[in-house]
């Protein structure tokens, strides 16, 4: 049988969901889809297998290509410059497979030995699993990496980076029904599940809401992502000076919250092909949600944590220089089909209809570092000379 037709879930992790249902009477979206991704031995990240890349069952950038990681790393250096040269921490949260980590490094080492030698790269990652491929694939890179929790960052002084890793944390669904906020509880039904509307199980979904002065049209469902939110304060907390970077899809508060998003943008992944049904391949399908980028500025600031760039990812890597790299790299290319080859991939990392360019933004917030003018935000005018 095609594989993407099956949609058996993980009978285990099914049955751990019916009893917690059982035990409480029903449990909001949000704790659902932390069993899904998250129980500790059953979680879709926490169970062994690839999920990123060709043979998983999405891309992210640093998946498609080495270049994303070098580019990012050019910004990490003038970071570094600008906190005055000295011990510099990079703390990736969420790596995946490592991929992005490694080509950091391997940037720093091949265009700025200095910054590298002052280097020193922490993750921090939830999953086991993840942790092991991460070890495997920084291997040449052992004594500049270690593995810590949030908290150990205490004082951190350097960049706190994450890419596609917010998307990833449980959210929150609710829906305004004849103007109340209504939340989504998952009950079970039959051999399956089912979602049934309740009150809000927290004051801190119609906070969110008021923080933002805008809240759902009528009949509309969205994602809140208090994860989200909390993890912003704790990041502003363990950082002493330095910057965050965050790379996620997502919009402004004003857009993803738009009167014509009806059904909200939660998305299910399973071999690159996109699903709706989070209920069904349970434990063996990605859930993810677009991440509202206007919360992050907001509770960042009260951590006085300054936004310095948010631009779309299109525009924040030819900052850095995509397309004169891009130009580079076939220059030295022998092979006309693998010049063409690459040509195509890298197209991926920037186009914004069906490519990741538009869709994926940056969001940099710096603390403690003024308002300095950042790599890439340098105007596209003088990326691309006029014709
Ligand atoms: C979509 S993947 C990120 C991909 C990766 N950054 C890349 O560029 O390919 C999400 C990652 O975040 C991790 N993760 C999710 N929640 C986390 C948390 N609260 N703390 C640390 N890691 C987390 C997952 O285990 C997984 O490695």
């Amino acid at each position: 049988m095609d594989s993407t037709l099956d949609t058996a879930g993980n009978p285990r992790l099914e049955e751990i969901i019916r009893r917690r249902i059982e035990e409480k009477d029903g449990i909001p979206f949000s704790e659902f889809m932390e069993l899904c991704l998250y129980h500790p031995e059953e979680g879709y990240y926490m169970a062994p297998g690839s999920r990123i890349g060709k043979s998983g069952d999405f891309f992210t950038s640093s998946s498609v290509h080495s270049l994303f990681g070098r580019l990012i790393s050019r910004q990490l250096r003038q970071m570094w410059e600008i906190l005055g040269g000295g011990l510099f921490t990079i703390a990736e949260q969420g790596a995946g497979e490592g991929h992005l980590a490694l080509d950091i490094l391997e940037g720093a080492a091949a265009e700025a030995p200095e910054f590298y030698r002052n280097l020193r790269y922490r993750i921090v990652e939830v999953s086991p699993e993840g942790r092991k491929r991460q070890a495997e694939v920084l291997g040449g890179h052992g004594n500049r990496v270690d593995w810590c929790e949030l908290d150990d960052l205490e004082g951190l002084e350097g960049c706190l980076l994450s890419n596609e890793l917010v998307d990833a944390f449980p959210v929150h669904l609710i829906e305004n029904r004849g103007g109340e906020l209504r939340e989504v509880f998952v009950i079970s039904r039959g051999e399956g599940f089912a979602e049934e509307l309740r009150s809000p199980s927290t004051s801190e979904i119609p906070a969110y809401f008021e923080r933002l002065g805008i809240s759902p049209a009528e009949g509309n469902r969205a994602e809140v992502n208090l994860k989200a939110v909390r993890w912003m304060r704790q990041i502003g907390g363990v950082l002493r000076r330095g910057f965050v970077m965050t790379i996620d899809y997502g919009y402004s508060a004003r857009d993803l919250f738009a009167p014509f998003r009806r059904e909200g943008t939660l998305m299910c992944y399973y071999r690159h092909i996109a699903g709706e049904n989070p209920y069904q391949r349970i434990g063996r399908q990605d859930i993810t949600a677009h991440i509202d980028f206007t919360t992050l500025e907001k509770v960042g600031e009260k951590e006085r944590l300054n936004p310095l760039y948010f631009g779309e990812q299109y525009r924040f890597l030819l900052g850095l220089g995509f397309l004169e790299t891009l130009m580079e790299m076939q220059e030295r290319e022998t092979d006309e089909n693998r010049a063409r080859d690459l040509r195509l991939t890298l197209k991926n990392l920037i186009v914004p209809e069906g490519g990741m360019g538009e869709i994926f933004k940056v969001l940099i917030q710096g603390k403690a570092v003024g308002h300095p003018e950042l790599l890439c935000g340098r105007p596209i005018s003088e990326v691309v000379p006029p014709v």
